[in-house]
């Protein structure tokens, strides 16, 4: 299963830095399907296999995510779904999340006006209302070709018959052991009667398996409706969660038109509000674009400067002006319009860095594993990038008694008090407020790049506020510098947010040299250390038609494709 790649010359470098690490990357012409877990990719290939295309086995993988990775694959949580035909059609899912009815501006503020981080967090009011189930099963019948039956048949299979787990999920259980104590269902699911699971171990999930059959029997229903939504109405009840069975119902994703721009020649897809990943990504490319960052060299200070600016301009323009755009008014247009990212950029110093706070307020928190992105392509040349999660690792660590799966606490993406960060560090303001059924803001950036038509990268990644710089760096690694879409994605990273005004990079992103360059142009903060920017679990398309699927050497992950 895992074929190490033997092409990536970075991979000596990684081999020795984090032995646990190990990319997977797979050819084929057949199907391809790269995803954090090689049980969910191996579940999607088959679907492939079987004669199902890219949306039927992006639907069977994520269903097969929330069995076997639990952390961010999910029932409870919300995800985007960029799908590109292989007709020239591109269209965008939003499945996120909506804050419950009874949500309200202030929820989250105690009696001093200041942010109740646990209620954020940890709490049963910490989960909006829940759209993966409704978004994949609506993808699937618009653009899949197999029933809902057969694509979930494979998870109900894996949570029912259980899986074996694995250093790296068994490890992840251990560790989040003490807060799923706090609640007797997620200790039932999550340890062996209190007990900590280990590698080698058989994991079984029978109230899940029951929650998917409700789901493969009747469709939407057997999730918004009737035994599961008793079960979450009742769950929420039990401890001060907001969400109704109104809520519930009323829950629809929402087909959305693509953020679509260019960079060199090439065509970008990615999603649009209330992600903001797609925005800033064309923006942050299009501030790029005049400067020749081939020429100027992978990892020079020249060209790490330059992106450092053009990110630090682009996180100051999400807190002001990203939010739902159910409800607010988000000019997409004029941010990701060339003439706009020119004057953005005019005050550009290519000696100096620009001070975050004379452009416009916030600290990062650690990422864990979370959120997780899976790309699909198959043989006709449709492609799906899906990125999907329940926020924090675990969501809000509360599974729903009797129905065996987590919740979201998505509602610590919404801006709970302006200017105040949310757990990623990130600030917003009015356009991201608390209001009742409205989706927060988020960072994923599911996103497919085409030539002449075609899809040549299909790429997304989790990490919070890093998630747009991921895949920015993804991009410019093969269009500007280049590389396969392994090296591409084991390449080293760097991020800025804007706020706080620090630059964070992962060894080996950038030189002794050229970190003290960069520092004497007045860049802050610059620390090297460790490799745990993203996961961008990729597939790159050559011309002749060959598939190139990779996982990214941060994590475990596994491509599947034939
Ligand atoms: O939607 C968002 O931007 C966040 N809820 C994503 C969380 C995430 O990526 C966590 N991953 N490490």
């Amino acid at each position: 299963m895992k074929r190490f790649l033997t092409f990536c010359a970075l991979c000596i470098y990684f081999i020795t830095t984090l032995p646990s690490a190990l990319a997977d990357t797979q050819q084929g012409k057949g199907g391809m399907v790269s995803s954090r877990s090689a049980l969910a990719s191996q579940v999607g290939a088959d679907i492939l296999k079987a004669g199902g295309n890219a949306v039927d086995a992006a639907v069977a993988t994520a269903f097969a995510l929330a069995v076997t990775y639990p952390s961010a694959g999910n029932l409870g949580g919300g995800g985007f779904m960029v799908i590109a035909l292989a007709n020239g059609t591109v269209t965008t899912q939003d499945s996120r999340e909506m804050a419950p009815l009874g949500a309200s501006r202030d929820m989250f503020l105690d009696a001093k006006g200041n942010v109740d981080r646990k209620l954020t967090l940890d709490s049963l009011q910490s989960s909006g209302v829940p759209g993966s189930v409704a978004g994949l099963l609506d993808a699937l019948e618009r653009y899949g070709t197999l029933s809902r039956q057969q694509v979930l048949a494979p998870a109900i299979k894996l949570a029912r018959e259980g899986v074996v787990l694995n250093d790296d999920i068994a490890g992840q259980f251990a560790e989040n052991l003490e807060g799923f104590r706090l609640y007797p269902a997620s200790l039932a699911v999550f340890s062996k009667n209190g007990a900590a699971y280990a590698a080698g171990d058989l994991w079984q999930q029978n109230d899940l398996a029951d929650t998917l059959q409700r789901i493969s029997d009747t469709g939407r229903d057997g999730f918004y409706k009737g035994t599961t939504a008793d079960l979450i109405v009742a769950e929420m009840q039990r401890g001060g969660g907001l969400i109704t069975h109104e809520d519930l119902q009323s829950y629809q994703p929402v087909w959305r038109e693509p953020i679509h721009g260019s960079y060199r020649g090439y065509d970008i897809w990615s999603m649009a509000p209330p992600s903001s990943g797609g925005v800033l990504l064309l923006e942050m490319l299009n501030m790029l674009e005049p400067y020749d960052l081939g020429t100027l060299g992978h990892g020079s200070a020249a060209t790490l400067h330059l992106m450092i600016e053009a990110q630090r301009r682009a996180y100051a323009d999400r807190a002001e002006y990203l939010g739902d755009p159910d409800f607010v008014a988000v000019p997409v247009a004029n941010l990701i319009a060339k003439n706009y990212a020119q004057r953005r950029f005019a005050d550009f110093d290519s000696g100096h860095a620009t001070d975050s706070n004379a452009i416009g307020a916030g600290n990062w928190a650690e990422e864990s594993p979370q959120t997780t992105h899976f790309s699909v392509v198959d043989a006709q040349g449709n492609a799906v990038a899906m990125t999907t999660t329940l926020n924090r690792s675990y969501g809000n660590r509360i599974v729903v008694p009797g129905a065996g799966f987590l919740l979201n606490n998505e509602m610590d993406d919404f801006s709970s008090k302006p200017d105040t960060p949310n757990s990623y560090g990130l600030i917003g303001r009015d356009a991201n407020a608390i209001a009742p059924r409205k989706r927060m803001l988020s960072s994923m950036t599911p996103t497919i790049v085409m030539q002449n038509g075609k899809p040549v990268l299909v790429t997304g990644s989790p990490g919070g506020s890093t998630i747009i710089n991921t895949v920015l760096q993804v991009v410019l690694n093969v269009i500007d510098h280049r590389m396969n879409v392994a090296d591409a994605v084991a390449s080293p990273r760097i991020h800025h947010q804007w706020l706080p005004d620090t630059v964070r990079y992962e060894t080996g992103a950038m030189s002794d040299e050229v970190a003290n360059q960069l520092r004497a142009m007045g860049h802050k903060g610059l620390s090297g250390s460790g490799f745990g920017i993203g996961d961008a679990n990729s597939i790159g398309i050559a011309s002749d038609g060959t598939l190139t699927g990779t996982s990214d050497p941060r994590s475990v992950g596994g491509v599947a494709g034939f």
